[in-house]
């Protein structure tokens, strides 16, 4: 069971708790205010009284040393999230040292934020400062009881894991078409994997969260399947622990977050631009001007998503959905078109309510 609650607490790496600064007039806060908690992207917030200030009011500096003495290559970056709010995300790019976070009010002088540190300060890419699992869960201040995965984690109290994995590596392997799995061993902070199915393309989010990891943390021991595949896998039936995208009320599948959400957060600042963080400062609308309508695009991969669009042409004033592209239901396109053109995914939140529809055909 060890090995199921580390490697789930690992999972959670994107869920922070941080205490930060809080003032009469602005609250700072977030993990990027330590900058000893190593990530892709470090990123913090400022909330500020919109009586008194404005984000042009702010001064933000991040700045550091390298080893000889150069300014560092440090880039920041600031999202506006349009309700007296900012986020300031910052990416390094080598070790710095004599760092130093600055926010302070250009009108008043005041320094809410002074922070400094001789170093040394890693870049995510560094593999060369590790520290135990306990130790850096401890730093990050990861939130460590979220009932979903606990409860998906709570149905494997009976397993033996002695005999499991080979009994899944033999289950597994017998619809190489139609299941994608991974077999991730973890030993002495090396990872090793056996994949079963044809397609198993989606590994590299696996294995890049992982690789992230060990670069900057002694991983335990571990030993676990992925599910690779958009459908649950695993039935009460069989009771095989596997780690998946998705579940559903019919299957014991363990859900983590999605290939898109922590590869957004590993390649932050850098080859993923729409991310948890960029969508804040990218929003046009504040809250009281959204449209109050569900809204969903995309393509029409399942039957399902053209009821949707059939509902939203019978309630428009409730629902706005259409379809982009016509692939698999070509001949319907009569009926549940025309193909709308994309929008931009920050357009998408200038209505209120998102729908999501993943079923596959
Ligand atoms: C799945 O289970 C939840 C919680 O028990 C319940 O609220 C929901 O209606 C169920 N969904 C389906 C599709 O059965
Ligand atoms: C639905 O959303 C699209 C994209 O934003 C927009 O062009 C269209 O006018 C909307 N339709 C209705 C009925 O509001």
């Amino acid at each position: 069971m060890c090995t199921f609650s580390s490697i789930s607490l690992i999972f959670l790496l994107a869920i922070f708790k941080f205490d930060g600064l809080h003032s009469a007039d602005t609250t700072i806060w977030g993990p990027g205010l330590d900058p000893l908690i190593v990530l892709p992207a470090r990123y913090f917030y400022v909330q500020y009284d919109q009586e008194k200030f404005n984000i042009a009011d702010f001064n933000v500096l991040i700045s550091g040393k390298t080893k000889n003495g150069n300014n560092c290559r440090v880039w920041t970056n600031i999202l506006d999230r349009k309700d007296a709010s900012f986020i300031v995300r910052y990416k390094l790019y080598e070790i710095c040292y004599e760092f130093r976070i600055l926010v302070e009010n250009k009108k008043t002088l005041k320094k809410y934020w002074n922070y400094f540190d001789q170093g040394p300060i890693y870049p995510d890419e560094c593999d060369c400062s590790k520290v135990s699992i306990d130790t850096w869960l401890s730093n990050t201040k990861c939130r460590t009881n979220i009932e979903q995965i606990n409860n998906d984690l709570n149905q494997f109290k009976n397993v033996n894991f002695q005999t499991v994995f080979g009994k899944m590596a033999k289950f597994y392997s017998q619809h190489p078409h139609s299941t994608s799995v991974c077999h991730y061993v973890v030993k002495n902070n090396l990872i090793f994997r056996k994949c079963y199915g044809e397609y198993t393309g989606f590994k590299m989010f696996m294995d890049n969260l992982l690789l992230s990891l060990n670069r900057k943390v002694f991983l335990p021991d571990l030993e676990f399947f992925v599910n690779l595949g958009d459908w649950p896998l695993s039935s009460p039936k069989e009771l095989f622990p596997l780690f998946s995208w998705c579940g559903s009320n019919y299957s014991v599948d363990i859900v983590m977050p999605t290939y898109d959400i922590t590869e957004s957060a590993l390649e932050n600042m850098g080859r993923v631009t729409l991310d948890m963080l960029s969508v804040q400062g990218n929003i046009e609308k504040p809250w009281s001007q959204k449209i109050e309508k569900g809204f969903w695009m995309g393509r029409d991969s399942s039957k399902h998503r053209l009821n949707l669009v059939e509902l939203s042409k019978k309630n428009s004033d409730i629902l706005n959905a259409s379809i982009t592209n016509f692939f698999f239901y070509k001949e319907l396109k009569e009926k549940y078109g025309p193909g709308k053109k994309p929008i931009s995914f920050f357009k998408f939140f200038d209505v209120l309510l998102q729908l999501l529809i993943i079923l596959t055909i």
